[in-house]
């Protein structure tokens, strides 16, 4: 298997890297950062290739897609993976921001897709979107992030229907809270203050913690090679999108 992700350098991107390597695939990862990806990459051996790129930038697409395919000769799945947060009160948004988070999360992934299609239908290949629990339980101040994810999930089964007959599966799966960078490279909190939120969040998940990074990459992993599931998003999540608290009646 050939398989690209964007945003391979850390979080559930690197995680997912890792875990589809141990399975014996080739794996090309991107990034702006490139010592995380080249760490990463010589981390897993000559089966991961980091090739540092921007993928709101179209030049940047283009040569991470072409690198993937000679990597793998061939590409048989994209994970959509590469994302940032920006959340804040609705007053005090800031239109660049918000144009630039919709460029990373959604407008990206949508190009990016395009230009994989010819070597998806190739394989019979399939894309894998990261979308979000924000979908599926609505947190204050977090509007421009969730809006993103809303955006993906229509995206998911737009381009199911669309790649379908090609033969192209599209998925996403929507993750629940699993402790990663997203939110210290977003300048919101320190390590330390972005893990005691998320384990604050524990008792509104039905199972009582939060996510690893393994259990998410096991459901992107599931999602190429599941031959019958297109348009589907899967919530990966312990329970918390049932809105549930394990202390309710
Ligand atoms: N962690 C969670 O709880 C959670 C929950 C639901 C969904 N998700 C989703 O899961 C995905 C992965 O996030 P994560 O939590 O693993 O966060 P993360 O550790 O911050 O990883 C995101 C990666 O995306 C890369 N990236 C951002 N903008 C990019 C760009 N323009 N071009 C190329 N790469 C870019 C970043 O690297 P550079 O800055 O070096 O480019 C970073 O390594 C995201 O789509 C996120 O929305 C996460």
């Amino acid at each position: 298997m050939s398989i690209l992700i964007t945003g391979g350098g850390s979080g559930i991107g690197a995680g997912t890297a890792q875990y589809l390597v141990g399975r014996g695939a080739r794996v090309t990862i991107c990034g702006r950062r490139a010592d995380r990806i080249d760490s990463i990459a010589s981390e897993l051996g000559s089966a991961c290739l980091a090739i540092a790129g921007d993928i709101t930038r179209h030049e940047d697409r283009s040569l991470i897609v072409e690198a993937s395919v000679t990597h793998g000769g061939k590409l048989d799945a994209l994970i959509n993976n590469a994302g940032n947060m920006y959340r804040g009160s609705l007053a005090d948004l800031d239109e660049q921001s918000l144009i630039d988070v919709f460029r990373t999360n959604v407008i990206a992934g949508m190009l990016l897709t395009g230009l994989c299609e010819e070597h998806l239908a190739a394989t019979e290949g399939s894309v894998v979107f990261l979308g979000s629990i924000h979908t599926r339980r609505a947190f204050p101040a977090v509007s421009p992030y969730a809006a993103t994810k809303g955006a993906i999930e229509a995206l998911t089964r737009s381009l199911a229907a669309e790649l379908g007959p090609r033969k192209i599966r599209v998925n996403c799966v929507a993750p629940g809270a699993v402790f990663t960078e997203i939110n210290q490279r977003a300048g919101l909190a320190t390590d330390e203050e972005a893990l005691a939120r998320l384990n604050g969040m524990r008792n509104m998940h039905a199972l009582g913690r939060i996510g690893t990074i393994e259990e998410v990459a096991e459901a992107i992993a599931y999602f190429i090679t599941a031959e019958w599931t297109t348009g589907t998003v899967l919530e990966v999540d312990g329970g918390l999108a049932l809105g549930t608290t394990r202390d309710s009646p």
